[in-house]
């Protein structure tokens, strides 16, 4: 059994508006223990994180920001800092998101200054990773993913998360077998092992992201090296992620 408390992320992307989100958080807080066997966080967008601040306050239900700008500060038009989201009351923040690397062509050394960033400005940076359909088709699934890990080899803070996120089953409805997820899961802990030892890869919580529904999630999280989820779409509607949330708790108990 795993010491490792699983995390069950949000990541609600260019979603809801401020009515529905906090419609949506008191519907998770209806349906949360005081304190669980499962950290739950959610990743609103950048507009709605005062509104959902506020509405988790002296709640269990961690706060999150989708993206953040390695500076501190400055002349950086759209973009917002660590510091700007640890004042909305954020403690986390993904770093590296295939959307971000795809739509912003955020390349390996970026993703590694927004880990240094995160860190900094005191969030817990999820630096997400995974390969597309083309690597997994060409055999290069691992050696993506240790590309991925290896670039904040250098800078990787103790606290942080690794959520693996196969680009082709993001969004597809398409989702990773228990299987396929575990070889890459038991790969990047056996290299966090190499790159920080031992104990701190055992204690890494490496999540898995890409169609989790509440229907494959108990399988899923059945996986020695799964330690929870990042999820989309089902993390819009309460009684969706509910359930998945409740699958990792069962899990862990
Ligand atoms: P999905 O998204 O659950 O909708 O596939 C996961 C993610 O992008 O984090």
């Amino acid at each position: 059994m795993s010491l490792r408390l699983p995390i069950a992320a949000g990541n609600w992307k260019m979603n809801l508006d401020r009515a529905s989100a906090s419609e949506l958080v008191r519907g998770l807080r209806q349906g949360l223990a005081p304190r669980g066997a499962v950290e739950v966080l959610v990743f609103p967008s950048f507009p709605l994180l005062g509104e959902v601040g506020a509405e988790l306050v002296s709640s269990p239900i961690g706060l999150g920001g989708q993206d953040l700008h390695p500076e501190e500060s400055g002349a950086h038009t759209g973009d917002v800092s660590a510091g700007q989201l640890a004042d909305v009351g954020c403690g986390w923040v993904l770093v590296g998101h295939s959307e971000r690397r795809h739509d912003h062509q955020e390349g390996d050394d970026l993703v590694a200054s927004k880990v240094v960033a995160a860190a900094r400005g005191g969030l817990v940076p999820i630096l997400c990773l995974g390969e597309t359909l083309e690597e997994r088709r060409s055999d290069r699934t691992l050696e993506v993913i240790d590309r991925q890990l290896t670039a904040v080899a250098a800078v990787a803070p103790d606290e942080m998360v690794v959520a693996y996120e196969p680009v082709w089953a993001i969004g597809t409805g398409e989702t990773a077998s228990p299987e396929e997820a575990q070889v890459v899961h038991r790969f990047l802990r056996r290299r966090s092992a190499e790159l920080w030892g031992e104990a701190r890869a055992e204690a890494l919580r490496i999540l898995y992201g890409g169609s989790v529904k509440p229907d494959n999630a108990p399988d899923l999280i059945r996986e020695i090296d799964i330690d929870g989820f990042l999820v989309g779409g089902a993390s819009l509607d309460a009684e969706k992620f509910l359930a998945i949330i409740h699958a990792c708790g069962e899990s862990a108990a």
